[in-house]
Formats: C-alpha cells, structure tokens, sequence
C-alpha cells in the first residue's frame, strides 16, 4: 500500500528529544528537561475532585458536538473576567485541545490548496497540519526587531487565504500589544484572509496582560486550551470562538471528526477554572524560574536572548556557537545531561542557529539545568 503524499508531514523534533532523554534515563542517567512544553504540575486538586465526584454519578458518554453547555458558558464568562469582552457562550465550540481546534479551523475556513501565513519561528505544527489537509503553509520569516513577530508589511504580495498567529507565541514568548495586534488584524482583513489567533499561553505573562483578538474584532478565529495556564496537557480539552454565522459549520464538522472532546475531561476543565489560587501558585513559579533563566543563560554564556513576555520559554540566537542546533542539542543533552529543543522545530531556515529552552518544570530543575549548562559551557 502506499501512502499519501500529504502525509509526508515532518516529524516534531522536540518529542524526538523527549524519546533520547527518555533513553537516556532509561539507560540510568539523570536528566533535567528543558525541551518540554509542558506544566510539570498536574491538573489543580479541585478538578480532579470534581472528576472522581462525577464519575460514580455519571456514565461519561459522548456529550454534544460542541461541548458541555455549562462548560461553553463558563468559557465566556471568562473572557468578562480577563478581558472585559462579552461573549455568547452559542460562538464557544469545546475541542480535543487546541490541536483539535487546528484542524476544525482550518477545514472550516481554507480549500485544499489555499495559503495560510504563519509566523518563522513558531509552533511548529501549524505547518505539518495545514499540509496534512492539503493547505499551503507559508512561512512568514520574523525579525528581531519586530520582536519574532509578524508585521502588516509581511502579507503584502502573499496572496494568503488565512493568517495564523501566536501571542504569547513559541518558542519566543513575545506578545502583540494591542496597536500592533490591531494593525495585524486590519491588514488580514484588507488582505481577505481569515485571521486565526492561537491565544494558548494566554494567563501565562508576567509583565503586561495579553491581549485577545476578541478585543479587537468578532470577525477571527480565536484558539485557546486548558493545556497550559490550566495545567491539563494530556486531558486533551481546549476552546475555540468562531463568529456565529460559522457556529453551525464548524458543529458540523466536529460531530463528524470527533464526535465530541473528551466528556471527562470537560468536567475537570470545568472545575479547573475555579481554581485560581493553586493556578496562580503555579504562576508564581514560572516567575521565579523566568528570572532564573534570564540571569542564568547569559553567565552560561547564552547571552544572545530577548525576556519573554509571558509562555515559559526562552530562545536564544547560538548561531555563533553553532550551525547545526540539532547536533548542538544532542551534545548538551549527552555532555550536561540537559534536554533542550533545537529551533529547527520552530524554523526551517533560520533554526540552525536557535535553541529553545523551557522552564516550565520546578525551581529546582531549573536550577540544576542552569548550574549544568554553565559546566559545560564552560568546559567547550
Ligand atoms: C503555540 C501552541 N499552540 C498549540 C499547542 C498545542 O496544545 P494542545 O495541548 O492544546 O493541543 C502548543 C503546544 O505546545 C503550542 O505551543
């Protein structure tokens, strides 16, 4: 049998890391992991209550397509509470996390062959998805001085279908402030193409609030997950708004493809917003460890870095250390005992020359990652 050519998608680098520490540890060794884009907590106390609760109640069959209507209601109600924005709960579709709400957008806006600009560096499955369905990813190369991100000036002669932007974004953390989201948002739409914002590390930022596109305009795609801020990767339970007059398409297309998000993973989610003290707890951490790796990659000698604003990575420019950022992952991960993630995951031209280091797991992981970077840099 053969194989589509649409699958040939690449393989995300950073679990292939995942799977050589892995052994690594396997093999005896001790291994500190800043390649992982993941909370080391578990979901909060109060969810995983609400979850055993509701299982000798319930039998956790399918739910509606769209999700949970007490969960869809609560969702709007946060965007009251963190933006100020009101919501009709009918326009809050619940998907199997936000990779489940990739695809739905993206079947429910583009034909096969359409354009979608993303943002170089960034999360790297936006590519392999939109070519899995036949779409055209185009790789919108970011500079430092727009701090990593896209800038209206990038879809000019384009001819993109869609835009997809990521705000706080990976692998650099940097958000769009509200004129620069704005002026985004209004070039997409003069451009015709849909704007999607992955809105996933929202609740994570340290200095300035992070802005939602939903601020801004009802015409977007907005994506979010219970992933990160709530602590939940591997629940699979995240969020996506639509304007109304695409609720029905997009019911339609998740009744078919997923039939719907997890039932038991709704109910903790639900619970999980009420548990603001033990999230904010977990905030408090990523704080601790964001000022520890901003004092610590540079005296490593990771000094080419730029703060982020909210997410818990860092990336940092070693393009003076290296041209081969996988060869060079795989010598820290061997020599230090550190996994970190090379940029080629995040950008096909430029990542050679990057590293993404996450301190997403506890102070004192953090800690020890940053003392055993130093030795060895120190010994190169
Ligand atoms: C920017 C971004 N979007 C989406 C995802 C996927 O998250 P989920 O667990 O909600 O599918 C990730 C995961 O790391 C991410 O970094």
């Amino acid at each position: 049998m053969r194989n589509s050519i649409r699958s040939k998608v690449d393989a995300f680098i950073v679990m292939d890391v995942m799977e050589a520490a892995r052994r690594a540890e396997a093999g005896g060794r001790h291994i500190v992991h800043m390649e992982v884009g993941q909370p080391g907590t578990p979901a909060p106390r109060g969810a995983r209550d609400a979850l055993a609760r509701a299982m000798e109640r319930e039998a956790m069959g399918y739910t509606v397509a769209l999700g949970l209507p007490e969960l869809r209601a609560r969702i709007a109600r946060l965007y009251r509470e963190w933006y100020g924005v009101d919501l009709n709960p009918d326009r809050v579709v619940i998907t199997p996390g936000s990779s489940g709400a990739f695809i739905l957008a993206f079947t429910a806006l583009f034909d096969a062959g359409d354009r979608v600009g993303i943002g170089a560096p960034g999360y790297p499955s936006y590519r392999q998805i939109l070519r899995a369905l036949d779409l055209v990813p185009v790789d919108i190369e970011t500079a430092a001085e727009n701090r990593l991100q896209p800038v209206p000036g990038d879809l000019a002669g384009r001819d993109l279908r869609g835009l997809m932007v990521a705000s706080p974004a990976n692998p650099t953390g940097t958000m769009l402030g509200r004129e620069a989201l704005g002026a985004l948002i209004g070039a997409a739409q003069a451009a015709g193409a849909s704007f999607i914002s992955d809105e996933i590390y929202h609740g994570i930022e340290y200095e300035a609030k992070a802005v939602s596109a939903l601020e801004i305009t009802d015409d977007c795609y907005v994506i979010n997950s219970f992933s990160k801020y709530f602590s939940m990767t591997g629940w699979r339970v995240g969020w996506m708004v639509v304007p109304e007059n695409h609720v029905r398409t997009v019911e339609r297309l998740a009744q078919n493809l997923f039939i719907c998000p997890p039932h038991a993973s709704q109910v903790a989610a639900l619970a999980a917003m009420e548990c603001g003290v033990e999230l904010e707890a977990n905030m408090a951490v990523y704080r601790t460890n964001r000022a520890l790796m901003l004092e610590g990659l540079p005296r490593a000698g990771f000094d080419r870095i730029a703060p982020p604003d909210g997410a818990f990575y860092v990336y940092a420019d070693v393009s003076h250390l290296t041209d081969d950022s996988r060869a060079f992952a795989a010598e820290i991960l061997e020599r230090a005992g550190v996994a970190v993630t090379p940029g080629l995951d995040f950008d096909p031209a430029r990542g050679a020359g990057t590293l993404r280091f996450s301190y997403a797991r506890a102070t004192a992981d953090i800690e020890e990652g940053l003392a055993r970077l130093e030795r060895f840099m120190a010994a190169r």
